[in-house]
């Protein structure tokens, strides 16, 4: 069933739980997100980022996501992810998504409130709940999990603007910077948990970690105990995805050289693996809670 973004992270609040939201620029992700939330009983989001546009484009994506997720026994939350452009979002908005993410953190903080301000106007006029993001994780989202994501430097979120930023732009969730980067970590990720829990004793709206894959478990626990309640969680599960078929492809191989490889083989190597990494970080997500569904 559809729940929007604001309920969705309601239900993550009262629980002292993070829904994972999990980008899907593919029908088998999109299909291994809803089956994992529906096997573990928990709340899902499933995602489709502007910059994804290359791998599949909203309009093709966008009508199977919220198909999927409206006949799910899971709640299920629709939800467009990194949006730059407003009539890109008005697009997901008319197709039936009810959680967006303004994204004006490569911004000036005025440019940045101003923008949020006319997307929080646009959703206010749709089911859609509204995620916005204050500080910058110097990254952005392209899926390449490459070192020429880094388009700036990171700046941990000031725990004293943020605040005023939720109330000047009428955010319903505030993404947050503190130590986690999109794409593939070079080393340990470090997460300042003294900035969450400085913002998180400010404001009452939920948080949402980005480059949320590739942290440990026990990070993933003290920050949901910190005030996280959505998880993005993109790049390690398209990687495990990625293993996945190329494994198939070479067993296939290695039992008979001259195998046809059909694509089907590796798309369910890829769904398989996606089912069973999203459920285990769903349940990590779940923080002890107990399933909703
Ligand atoms: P990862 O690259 O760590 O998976 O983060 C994804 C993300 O934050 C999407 O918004």
């Amino acid at each position: 069933m559809l729940v929007n973004l604001r309920d969705i992270c309601a239900i993550a609040e009262q629980n002292n739980m993070a829904v994972g939201s999990f980008n899907t620029p593919s029908l088998e992700a999109v299909r291994a997100a809803i089956t994992a939330a529906e096997r573990t009983g928990y709340p899902v989001i499933i995602a489709h980022a502007e910059g994804h546009e290359p791998f599949v484009p909203l309009d093709a994506i966008g009508p199977a996501m919220v198909a999927l997720a409206e006949r799910s026994s899971a709640p299920v939350c629709v939800h467009l992810d990194h949006c730059e452009h407003l009539s890109y979002m008005r697009r997901a908005l008319e197709m039936g998504f009810n959680g967006a993410m303004f994204d004006g953190s490569f911004t000036p903080y005025e440019e940045n409130v101003a923008n949020s301000r006319r997307a929080a106007a646009m959703c206010a006029g749709y089911d859609c709940g509204l995620e916005c993001e204050l500080g910058s994780m110097g990254t952005r989202e392209n899926g390449a999990g490459h070192e020429n994501d880094h388009v700036g430097k990171a700046v941990y979120t000031n725990p004293e603007d943020a605040g005023e930023f939720v109330e000047e732009t009428g955010a319903d969730i505030l993404a947050v910077s503190f130590g986690t980067v999109h794409g593939i970590y070079k080393g340990e990720p470090h997460l300042d948990f003294d900035v969450l829990k400085q913002i998180r004793e400010r404001i009452g709206a939920p948080l949402v970690m980005h480059g949320g894959s590739g942290v440990s478990d026990a990070d993933y626990k003290k920050a949901i105990d910190a005030g996280i309640r959505k998880i993005n969680y993109f790049t390690y599960g398209a990687k495990f995805a990625g293993e996945a078929a190329e494994k198939t492809m070479k067993d296939m191989k290695a039992r008979n050289a001259d195998s046809v490889i059909y694509w089907q083989d590796l798309t369910m190597a890829a769904y398989d693996r996606l089912v069973e990494d999203f459920t285990h970080v769903i349940k990590v997500f779940a923080n002890g809670a107990n399933p909703v569904a």
